[in-house]
């Protein structure tokens, strides 16, 4: 083959040619690109706003009316028919699944009931149906803090609004009830007057500011998670008040975290079992989806969990948040060639080991408790049994953190594993000091180890009369909640807005 040039040198127009169409190549590639711009654009004003909505407008319908892809989309996370090898949309019964977790979670709530998630659509039926919230009869029954409302609903940001952030928190769970009753919704990410992305819880706001960094000034990529991360997050309640607080100001890693519960001696509660002051792991989604390689490229929550979708020519966010597995076409093959086959086992590989891991982790904590009251029954005293308490406290820490975030093993699987191995360590660590405890105090056989294979079991073992706190919990709900959404409707039918 001849060289370019030397075929330009003997014809020229040929060159010509070539520079032409070069020019129209680029002139339809912008035309393409400004298309997608102003489709983009249009996505977005693709119809009018028939009302004027204020920020503290808590129901989803109203702001469905001006939006109406958006609002039917969203309104999708009421469906639970998908089911993943892990996760899905189901309710599932995740102590029925792994009853080692009751053991793990004795003397506090989550020992009663404790589901997997479903849809944002549930958010408030579900926090009144657990009996985690148990059964108050009074606004001040109960022992539950109003903070446990703050991420369930927009009817939280118009609260705050009306009474100031530390006064939302304060007082009983129940003391609340009226007021909260519209599920997660626009509010909570959007500002009303430009739709764009909204922090609108405080606590967000704090952690970062904490850190030196305006959260405000990020970009619309950094957006996409941080709406997420308002409540996909590693939580807890501070000082006497309740005030809902992030514990990042050590870092966002588990180590770092752990740290910072350490420096003043936080603990949630104390275990039933093994008397070990604990720190219960909420959902640090946010914080473990930092450290996988898809957030190190770039992407952010929405990219998976709210991909865009076209209809009729014109592109909007898909509301539905859910598992990426039912949508795999719009979000990993927007980027990823393989099949969906492929992808989907990707995924599965992941949590598979991490499962695997995870398993031998409980297993070997549940041992550490038990043998620790097997130890405090023999006679051991505080100070034998503090540097036992220590590490049990940190290897449960560990293990929560790892599983308390349902998407973490395909999220940063890596991390994930690494943290599931620090929790065996201590585990191990903690059992070999207490059989010595045990054999100073003249026990050398092995601990009994109860029968613990189901939920009733374990909960049994634990204590715990079921039965009789679900008796309680329907009262509550015949009686009391349809008395909290009788008010919430005579409250919202007051609202008046502004036709346009
Ligand atoms: C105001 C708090 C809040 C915000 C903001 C929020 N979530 Fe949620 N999310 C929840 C709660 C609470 C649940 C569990 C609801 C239930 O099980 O009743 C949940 C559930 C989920 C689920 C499980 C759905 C299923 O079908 O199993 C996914 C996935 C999810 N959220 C992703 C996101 C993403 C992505 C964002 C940001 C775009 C986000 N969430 C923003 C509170 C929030
Ligand atoms: C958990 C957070 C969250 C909730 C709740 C939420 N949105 Fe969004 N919304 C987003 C994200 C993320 C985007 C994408 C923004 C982007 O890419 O710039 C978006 C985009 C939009 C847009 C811009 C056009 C588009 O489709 O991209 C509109 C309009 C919108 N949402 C309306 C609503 C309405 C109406 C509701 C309530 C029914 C709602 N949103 C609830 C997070 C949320
Ligand atoms: C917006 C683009 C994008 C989307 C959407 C996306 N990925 Fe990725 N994915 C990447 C990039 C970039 C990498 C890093 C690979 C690299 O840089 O070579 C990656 C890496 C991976 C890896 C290898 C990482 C590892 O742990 O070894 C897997 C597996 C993967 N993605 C699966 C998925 C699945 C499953 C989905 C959908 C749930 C998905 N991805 C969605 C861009 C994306
Ligand atoms: C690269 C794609 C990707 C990104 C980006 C991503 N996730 Fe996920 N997420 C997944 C996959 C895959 C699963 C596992 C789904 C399953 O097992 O069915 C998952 C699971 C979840 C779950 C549990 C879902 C359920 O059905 O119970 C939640 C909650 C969640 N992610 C929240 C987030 C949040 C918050 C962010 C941002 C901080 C985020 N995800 C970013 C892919 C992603």
């Amino acid at each position: 083959m001849k060289a370019i040039t030397l075929i330009i040198k003997e014809k020229p127009w040929i060159g010509w040619a070539l520079f032409f169409s070069t020019i129209l190549i680029v002139f339809l590639l912008g035309l393409l690109a400004s298309s997608v711009i102003e489709r983009r654009a249009e996505a977005v004003y693709a119809y009018k706003p028939s009302k004027e909505i204020s920020q503290t407008e808590p129901r989803n319908t109203i702001w469905g009316e001006n939006y109406p892809r958006e609002y039917e989309s969203y309104l999708k996370t009421a469906d639970t028919s998908f089911r993943s090898q892990y996760n899905g949309n189901a309710l599932i019964d995740a102590l029925e699944l792994d009853p080692k977790m009751v053991i793990l979670w004795a003397g506090y709530p989550f020992s009663k009931d404790y589901n997997q998630p479903r849809g944002h659509y549930y958010a408030i039926d579900d926090i009144r149906k657990t009996l985690r919230t148990e059964a108050p009869m009074t606004p001040e029954a109960g022992k539950l803090p109003n903070t446990c409302w703050a991420c369930k609903s927009p009817d939280v940001p118009r609260m705050m609004n009306k009474t100031g952030i530390a006064d939302f928190y304060k007082g009983n769970w129940a003391s609340k009830g009226a007021e909260i009753a519209n599920f997660i919704g626009c509010a909570d990410c959007h500002d009303a007057k430009t739709m764009n992305l909204r922090i609108s819880r405080p606590a967000l706001i704090e952690a970062f500011e904490r850190q030196g960094i305006d959260v405000k000034k990020s970009s619309q990529q950094e957006m996409r998670s941080l709406v997420c991360a308002q409540c996909h997050v590693e939580y807890y309640f501070q000082g006497e008040d309740k005030y809902l607080t992030f514990p990042w100001d050590k870092g966002m890693n588990v180590d770092s975290i752990e740290k910072y519960y350490d420096s003043y001696e936080f603990s949630d509660w104390k275990h039933a079992l093994s008397r070990t002051p604990m720190i219960k792991a909420q959902h640090p989604d946010f914080e473990v989806f930092k450290m996988g390689i898809h957030a190190q490229r770039g992407l952010a929550c929405a990219d998976c969990h709210m991909p865009y979708r076209s209809e009729g020519g014109v592109k909007f966010t898909d509301h539905h948040i859910q598992s990426p597995l039912n949508n795999i076409a719009n979000t990993c093959q927007i980027c990823h060639r393989e099949s969906e086959e492929t992808l989907k086992n990707n995924v599965y590989e992941r949590q598979r080991k991490v499962h695997q891991t995870k398993d031998k982790a409980e297993e070997l904590l549940v041992k550490a408790h038990i043998e620790a009251k097997a130890a405090w029954d023999a006679g051991a005293s505080e100070n034998e049994m503090k540097p036992v308490l220590i590490l049990i406290r940190h290897a449960q820490w560990r293990w929560d953190f790892s599983v308390a975030g349902h998407g973490n093993a395909f999220h940063a699987p890596i991390e994930i594993l690494r943290i599931l191995g620090t929790s065996i360590d201590l585990s191990q660590e903690a059992r070999i000091l207490t059989s010595r405890i045990l054999a100073s105090h003249g026990i050398n056989k092995p601990v009994d180890y109860p029968d613990i294979s189901t939920k009733s079991k374990a909960q049994k073992f634990i204590g715990l009369d079921i039965e009789n706190l679900k008796k309680e919990k329907q009262v509550f709900l015949n009686k009391i909640v349809p008395e909290w959404i009788q008010k919430a409707k005579e409250r919202e039918a007051k609202y008046n807005f502004k036709t346009l």
